[in-house]
């Protein structure tokens, strides 16, 4: 494929950045959705594998090609549109129907001859029982309910660390091995679901039996057997062969089944140190492994949970989107709707839900596996610490910072304060407290032009430059990615001589 002078300039920059870094862990920062599929596809050019290493069906990580192809991967890493061998490491949640629609939906997409890609052969495997047992323990948690994305990721992650249920391997050997697992984990799970039928939540005839269970997963089993490997073995053997590695999280810290927003969180380890964890690779192979985060300009979250700098209401955001599907299509209705609103917000009339509807229209926030709204927040830089602490980046990329072209101020959240008392930077309450921190704003300067697009540093008017080396100062790492569209080349790649000198915060902030 011939590359433009742009696509050219762009390598050249990626290279200078990136040659060298044979691991590259790329994580989010808040609580997912943030733009790592579109970084993803990127950077995938310079490695020669892609790995996921946490999660599951429910992730939905959107890229979008140069010639504007569109393909949302929930379990394929978001590398298969460059062509490079995907790998689903051993710490994803395997659902074999969703994979093989992915498969479909990703030649559709992209193009018949999709990369070679592997599927662990000791990953959890999804049954339609694991969906059921989630629809109950969300039916029986009332008002505390998760909010999950329905793809029975907690279910099982904790099967499988029950030791019931099955992995990936099961669906190739003795059938009487396969058979035995099911009906083992059916067995469990019966009462919860007889207790389903009494209260109207399900019908009898929509539980399938094991007999079921075993046909589909056997059929569709044979549609995969050439994929599945011991993933972690390969990678050990190209690790050691010197290939460049790049690893694709997850969600984000704040979903982090040990470092989220417990209970409200996922059931994988989002966080970097995941990579580790969810490939079979020894941690000496990430002593030089390189963290690249992933923040949005603006956090967004959907499901339950604290959200201290959150706008307006989760539940409202969620529904918005469901109620105003025009507004979240290019259609003129909407153009009006966002003028209107941004005029609003410029002229300090606005209400919070002016802000978080304007938002969450301009940023099309609607979950790619859910369809709800997310719900949006202003920048929050005690979080942003707070996932610098345990993700350990080098680099961050800013994605969407096109949404904020046209404000006069930017609300950015600077401070917590807990029962009247200011927390320090990097510390995080329990997530009951998080809940209730008041938090202190500060007033940055915005920007009028629209920047979509720019995909030179210099291009950008000058108060936008300084919104950003404001950031990066405060937060003691480098911004060397900025998105300012949704396409691949809608990025500016900064070098790092050019982005702020930082070294000085960090020290600082390490001994605030
Ligand atoms: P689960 O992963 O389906 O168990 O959902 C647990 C929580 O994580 C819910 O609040 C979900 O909305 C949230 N969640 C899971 N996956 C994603 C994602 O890819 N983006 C954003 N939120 C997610």
């Amino acid at each position: 494929m011939r590359l433009t002078a742009q696509e050219k300039r762009l390598h050249a920059r990626l290279l200078r950045l990136f040659a060298t870094i044979q691991m590259l862990i790329i994580t989010g920062t808040y609580w997912g959705d943030e733009g790592k599929g579109k970084i993803v596809d990127l950077l995938s050019c310079l490695y020669d594998l892609a790995v996921r290493y946490s999660g599951g069906a429910g992730a939905g990580h959107t890229l979008q090609t140069p010639d504007g192809r569109r393909f949302v991967g929930h379990l394929i890493p978001c590398a298969i549109a460059q062509g490079i061998r995907c790998i689903l490491g051993r710490g994803v949640f395997f659902d074999i129907r969703r994979f093989l629609a992915e498969i479909k939906d990703a030649k559709g997409a992209l193009g018949k001859n999709l990369p070679p890609i592997w599927v662990d052969k000791y990953s959890p495997v999804w049954t339609p029982w694991h969906r059921l047992f989630e629809q109950w323990l969300e039916y029986s948690a009332g008002s505390g309910k998760v909010g999950t994305t329905g793809k029975a990721i907690g279910p099982l992650s904790g099967f499988n660390v029950l030791r019931v249920g099955l992995q990936v391997h099961h669906l190739f050997q003795d059938p009487k091995v396969l058979r035995n697992r099911l009906r083992r984990l059916y067995r469990a799970l019966k009462p919860d679901f007889d207790q389903m039928v009494k209260l109207g939540i399900v019908r009898r005839k929509d539980i399938p039996l094991p007999t079921h269970v075993e046909l589909a997963l056997l059929k569709d089993a044979k549609k995969i057997r050439n994929m599945v490997t011991d993933t972690a073995f390969e990678l050990s053997g190209a690790y050691t062969a010197g290939l460049h590695i790049l690893f694709e999280g997850a969600q984000a810290p704040g979903l982090d089944i040990d470092l989220g927003t417990w209970p409200y969180v996922s059931a994988g380890h989002s966080v970097a140190a995941g990579a580790p964890i969810g490939t079979g690779l020894p941690l000496s192979a990430f002593a030089k492994a390189m963290v690249l985060m992933v923040m949005k300009a603006l956090p967004t979250r959907v499901g339950a949970g604290p959200f201290p700098s959150e706008i307006w209401g989760r539940i409202q955001s969620e529904v918005f989107a469901l109620e105003h599907p025009d507004l979240f299509k290019d259609t003129l209705a909407r153009a009006r709707f966002l003028a209107e609103k941004l005029a609003l917000i410029n002229s300090g009339k606005a209400r919070l839900e002016d802000w978080s509807q304007y938002f969450q229209v301009l940023g099309y926030e609607k979950g790619a596996t859910t369809g709800r709204g997310r719900s949006v927040g202003f920048p929050d830089l005690m979080w942003l610490h707070y996932a610098i602490r345990i993700n350990g980046p080098k680099y961050f990329a800013l994605t969407r910072l096109d949404m904020l072209s046209g404000l006069k101020i930017i609300p950015v959240v600077v401070g917590y304060k807990l029962d009247g008392k200011r927390l320090k930077r990097g510390e995080m309450p329990d997530t009951d407290d998080l809940a209730r921190v008041e938090v202190i704003y500060e007033y940055w300067e915005g920007w009028r032009r629209d920047i979509s697009g720019i995909t030179e540093w210099k291009k950008l008017p000058l108060k936008t430059r300084q919104f950003v080396k404001k950031l990066e100062q405060r937060l003691g790492i480098p911004i060397v990615l900025i998105g300012t569209g949704p396409g691949r080349n809608h990025i500016i790649v900064r070098s790092v001589r050019k982005a702020s000198n930082v070294t000085s915060v960090r020290r600082s902030s390490a001994a605030a």
